[in-house]
């Protein structure tokens, strides 16, 4: 693999592995999986359960450590990173909209949103600001001030998608954006999340089962037992976004 695409930036992941070890039993959930991404294009990761989408994001996302091989992400050697240069580049680079939402139980929707940008030395007032006009951009208008026991899923999904985004991270990563929402509300989340890939150059990945939303994708890059198994490219001619799928 040429040296020059480590300097690319998108995401670069070359011959990289992840080992999880609980007691004496070994998981290989990532086995040298090799992978790059562009900036400015909706890629989409699908597989089936359990080959390793989530653990791949998270290590591009620098919330997980590989166990070995390198990753670089937008220009950046995520591997040598300190533990502190990584958490200031995920605050300032990274969205990640998890797959079990992990919005914090005791704050507002909006209050919820406005951690990155509080985070990122924002007033309180100013990130709630900008944190209602995101979520009214997710359809959440009159949500805002609702906790989160009090949201149905697919609203809960939408303020994590929001939280995701608020900051503009120019890498976005998403676990399953649409998997907990009906089809109408999935197709204002990926027009969303598609329009934010394009714009700003941005990279960004969603893990999906949704076969509703592969419309969407410029790229789909299939796994099979931690690694990539293949990839499929669609012209924007091709991309319906969504629209003409089940
Ligand atoms: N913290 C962990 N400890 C031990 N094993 C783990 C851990 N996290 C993931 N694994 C294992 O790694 C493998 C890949 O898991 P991962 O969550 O990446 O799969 P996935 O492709 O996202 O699946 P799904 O579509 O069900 O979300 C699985 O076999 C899983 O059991
Ligand atoms: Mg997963």
């Amino acid at each position: 693999m040429p040296t020059d695409v480590v300097k690319t930036s998108g995401v670069s992941c070359q011959s990289v592995t992840k080992e999880f070890n609980r007691g004496a039993a070994r998981v290989l959930a990532l086995q040298g999986l090799n992978l790059q991404i562009s900036p400015g294009e909706l890629t989409l990761i699908v597989g089936p359960s359990g080959c390793g989408k989530t653990t791949l994001i998270s290590l591009i996302a620098g919330t997980l450590d590989a166990t070995s091989g390198e990753i670089s992400v937008l220009g950046q050697d995520l591997v040598h990173m300190s533990k502190r240069e990584k958490t200031t580049f995920r605050a300032r680079n990274v969205g990640f909209v998890f797959q079990q939402f992990n919005l914090l139980p005791a704050l507002t929707a909006a209050e919820n949103v406005a951690v990155p940008l509080v985070i990122n030395g924002w007033t309180k007032a100013k990130a709630l600001e900008r944190a209602a006009v995101v979520l009214k951009s997710v359809g959440l208008a009159d949500r805002m001030h609702f906790l989160p026991a009090e949201l149905s899923g697919g609203q809960q999904q939408r303020v994590a998608i929001a939280r995701g985004i608020v900051h503009d991270p120019q890498l976005l990563v998403c676990d399953e954006p649409t998997s907990a929402i009906d089809a109408k509300s999935g197709q204002v989340v990926m027009e969303l999340i598609r329009g934010l890939a394009l714009e700003s150059n941005r990279v960004t990945m969603v893990v999906t089962h949704d076969q509703r939303v592969f419309g969407f994708a410029d790229r789909i890059v299939s796994m099979d037992d931690g690694r990539v198994s293949g990839e499929q490219r669609q012209t924007p001619a091709d991309a319906n976004h969504g629209t003409e799928q089940r």
